[in-house]
């Protein structure tokens, strides 16, 4: 019979055997690539001390290629629940020592674990992914445990906010959970995504491009918007992941954390009053604005890399926090285009699920013309947005700085759309066209240009103004810039009991 002793001498031996992952020498081979093990990674991600581990002694039941000889306790996931400055958060980060952090069927089984449980409490999910994807030595069994991730990461999708991090080269099944995830962060230099590597790439296509080239952090960034913020490394990249869930509430029941703030809510912005260029067509930094109003000058940006035409991020008005769509004058003069369509409907999308008030600062010229935009399909891609602000039922707070002309005007989160509060400011200007183009449509015989330019004039001064939508009530009120961030918060306070039913129904069909 084991004694006592015995018997703890054996549990510690098997929980030293699955802290030790694939092993010392594995070990130092991925240290040596600058990444974090996956154990370093979960004690740096939660509060010291709260983290709280399942399914340690899991072993896979593979019996293919001699796999039965080669268990390791754990089997490359370590997955559990601790907290984040103090709220409940589940969790799983893949080992690449172990198998590549390849997927087995009990490793998805533990990652299914935790996502059911965070479902069940109502807590956010995040993964931390390095895998080299399905187990290739368990075939389809690992097909069908990637198979039940999708189907859970859809059935929590608008009820538990998920957030993936990828954090080394992650391959075919491994890239497809995260896509259905809220938010991807990646990690520069060490992490990749691609559905096919760059071998497989060549032999297909003939193409030849680095791993870095195809599916690194800036790649995904900046080209594909595929991930949504980038660090420089894996410290920075959790310390990022922290950060963005002190903006969000727990579940879809649930508001987000309220942060005590000393800036006053009244804070008059003088700066504000001249910061608009007199000549319309010169631009400004819309960022500017936005840390003006914001509590403690603080902007969290979202995908701030992609489509910078249009800025998306959040940051907290009198503590509480509110997500912000603005169009961005310094990048293609704010113009919507697909991309930054696709990359504000994401968004407005989240929020609405998330019930985070909408903020929408407004300096549109119009969608953007041209054969490249309308082969690419600008005509669903812009609707995407237009559906996205309609169907948001959270509360929306509009201000026009300047430009809100054509379609993007209704777009921005117009009256039109719902809107609970519309600001805008003297220097708005709110017209079907900009004033050339509509003299040159109106007066397109005009032959004398002098005639021509003062029609352009005569146009500016009658309708490029706030002035006739405010007499039609599509504004509520035309604000000093100085003012916007008391008025924002009073309209945010207004609208905190809002209720907006939408007729029963499976769900609408957004154009994708
Ligand atoms: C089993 C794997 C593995 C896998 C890596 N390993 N990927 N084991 N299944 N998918 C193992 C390696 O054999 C090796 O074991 C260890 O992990 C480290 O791998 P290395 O190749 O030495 O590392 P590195 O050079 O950094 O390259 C990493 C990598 C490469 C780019 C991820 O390993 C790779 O290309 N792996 C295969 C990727 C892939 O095609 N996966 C299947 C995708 S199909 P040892 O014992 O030597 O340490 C898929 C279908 C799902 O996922 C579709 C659902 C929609």
């Amino acid at each position: 019979m084991q004694s006592t002793k015995e018997k703890y001498e054996i549990f510690e031996h098997k929980k030293a055997e699955a802290l030790a992952g694939g092993g010392p020498e594995r070990i130092k081979k991925y240290e040596a690539t600058g990444r974090l093990t996956a154990r370093q990674r979960i004690d740096l991600f939660f509060d010291p001390g709260t983290f709280n581990e399942f399914d340690r002694m899991v072993t896979h039941r593979c019996t293919n290629f001699g796999m039965e000889e080669n268990k390791i306790p754990g089997d490359g996931v370590v997955a559990g629940y601790g907290k984040v400055n103090g709220r409940l958060v589940f969790a799983f980060a893949q080992d690449f020592t172990v198998f590549g952090g390849s997927l087995s069927r009990s490793n998805a089984d533990k990652i299914i674990k935790v996502m059911k449980q965070a479902l069940k409490m109502g807590a956010p999910i995040v993964g931390l992914n390095d895998s080299g994807g399905a187990r290739i030595q368990e075939g389809v069994s690992s097909l069908a445990g990637y198979g039940d991730i999708f189907q859970l990461n859809v059935k929590a999708s608008g009820v538990i906010p998920q957030i993936s991090a990828i954090m080394g080269p992650c391959a075919g099944g491994a890239v497809y959970s995260p896509a259905i995830t809220d938010f991807i962060f990646m990690v520069k230099n060490s992490s990749y995504m691609f559905v096919t590597g760059p071998d497989v790439i060549k032999t297909v296509t003939h193409e030849e491009v680095t791993k870095d080239e195809l599916g690194g952090a800036n790649t995904h960034n900046s080209k594909s918007g595929v991930a949504h913020f980038m660090g420089n490394n894996d410290e920075q990249t959790l310390i990022m992941i922290r950060e963005l869930l002190g903006f969000l509430p727990s579940n879809n029941m649930d508001e987000a954390p309220v942060k005590h703030t000393s800036d006053p809510a009244n804070r008059v912005d003088d700066d504000l009053q001249e910061f608009i260029p007199a000549d319309p067509n010169k631009p400004y930094d819309m960022h500017h604005i936005i840390e003006t109003v914001a509590d403690d000058h603080y902007f969290f940006e979202v995908m701030p890399h992609y489509a910078r035409n249009i800025i998306t991020g959040y940051a907290r008005l009198n503590g509480k926090t509110v997500g912000i769509v603005a169009n961005q004058p310094e990048s293609l003069a704010g113009v919507l285009d697909i991309n930054s369509s696709l990359k504000a409907a994401r968004f407005v999308r989240f929020c609405d699920a998330f019930n985070i008030p909408l903020v929408t600062f407004v300096d549109v010229p119009g969608f953007l013309p041209g054969t490249t935009q309308e082969y690419g399909g600008i005509i669903k891609h812009g609707a995407k947005l237009l559906y996205a602000y309609a169907e948001a039922t959270v509360p929306k707070i509009t201000v026009i700085t300047r430009k809100a002309y054509g379609g993007a005007y209704d777009v921005m989160a117009s009256k039109h759309l719902g809107a609970d509060v519309n600001y805008a400011w003297p220097s708005a200007e709110i017209a079907v066209m900009g004033p050339a183009g509509a003299v040159n449509i109106i007066f397109r015989n005009e032959k004398d240009e002098t005639a021509k330019e003062k029609q352009v004039e005569n146009y500016r001064d009658n309708f490029a103004n706030p002035y006739k939508a405010a007499e039609l009530g599509y504004l509520d009120e035309i604000i000093y810039p100085k003012e916007t961030r008391s008025k924002l918060i009073a309209a945010l306070d207004m609208a905190q009991t809002k209720r907006d039913d939408t007729p029963p129904k499976k769900h609408g069909n957004i154009p994708l």
